[in-house]
């Protein structure tokens, strides 16, 4: 009989999880294994929301940002009980492997799973690239490209009535989104959680740009940025810093959350590349019958790592990016 195998989405949806579900399911029926599609995460599995998928059920995703399997956080599968529920669906439907794709609160169920039994392979999957033993997570790309086309379009406004723009993007406690997306928009100031930050120099090298002749900013700020010292007002940190640059230095400005369009529309050609790349390898990893592995593309080469492994590592941010910026903008 065919080895059945299951996937899922979970967590934060990234475009390219579609690409990497397609190839799954291509790749599955390559090896002559029967691919079965799991619903709404950690959620449906709970709930039993799974059925075989077939080749042309995947036809036509490649391009679609999202993901067809769709995804919810299930407070039910943080709880033993729901891990054990979830671990009874999979046996009661015959699932021999499991695979995951997502962000590192996806992998941490993955290995709960695992730990119950279950074999586990791992894709990485969240715009916020915040996860250890892959250059790039599934998603990435095309959200800072997302946010890039944003800048351009605020830095048409920006300019045309000489303001300053703050713009907060996503990232949870991680700066790539912002240094990437900052860096390749031209943002005066960068501020990532990874690197503290004093408002008042913001605000003097706003002024100093300002009288070598700019006469617009923008002031790309992380969501996980910490709020500003000694007036935090509970608001998001880039409304707070906002605020103060306008009353310090009398400028016009205005503060953009762009909140999850960040997220949405068709992968980029980069998205869609890793995603059938890792998810062809995490198929040839069950074919060999391995178990407990997280896939990612180091320096070009896809590897795998022990999953408890890549938990347990820190996601390093290349500061060079921030340097470069911090010199680009300073003269
Ligand atoms: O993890 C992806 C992400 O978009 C983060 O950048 C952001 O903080 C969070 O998800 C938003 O979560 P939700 O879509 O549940 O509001």
């Amino acid at each position: 009989m065919a080895k059945r195998i299951g996937v899922l989405t979970s967590g934060g949806d990234a475009p390219g999880m579609n690409a990497a579900v397609r190839t799954v399911v291509r790749a599955a029926l390559h090896y002559n294994m029967e691919p079965w599609a799991i619903y709404r995460g950690y959620h449906g599995l709970i709930r039993g929301e799974m059925e075989p998928v077939s080749s042309r059920a995947v036809s036509g995703i490649i391009q679609r940002g999202g993901t067809i399997l769709k995804s919810a956080r299930s407070d039910q599968f943080r709880t033993p009980e729901g891990r054990a529920k979830a671990m009874d669906m999979l046996t009661k439907n015959g699932i021999e492997s499991l695979i995951v794709i997502g962000g590192d609160g996806s992998f941490a169920g993955a290995l709960a799973l695992e730990e119950l039994g279950m074999k586990v392979i791992c894709i990485p999957a969240t715009i916020d690239n915040d996860i250890a033993c892959t250059d790039y997570s599934i998603g990435f790309d095309t959200a800072v490209n997302n946010v890039m086309d944003a800048v351009n379009k605020i830095r048409d406004t920006a300019s045309s009535h000489e303001r300053v723009y703050v713009v907060e993007v996503m990232g949870r406690d991680s700066g790539y989104i912002a240094l990437y997306s900052g860096l390749a928009g031209g943002a005066d100031v960068i501020l990532i959680p990874e690197v503290p930050y004093d408002v008042d120099q913001v605000c003097q090298q706003i002024r100093r740009a300002n009288e070598q002749g700019k006469t617009y900013n923008i002031v790309m700020v992380a969501e996980g940025v910490k709020p500003v010292s000694g007036v935090d007002t509970g608001e998001s940190p880039s409304m707070q810093i906002g605020r103060y640059i306008q009353e310090k230095t009398g400028y016009d400005t205005r503060i953009t959350i762009l909140g999850h369009i960040q997220r949405g529309g068709a992968p980029t050609v980069r998205d869609r590349l890793l995603a059938s790349r890792l998810a062809y390898h995490a198929i040839e990893l069950i074919y060999q019958g391995k178990s407990g592995k997280m896939l990612g593309e180091v320096d070009q080469v896809v590897k795998s790592f022990d999953l408890s492994y890549a938990l347990a590592q820190e996601k390093e941010l290349n500061l060079d990016y921030y340097h470069l910026s911090n010199i680009l903008s300073s003269i």
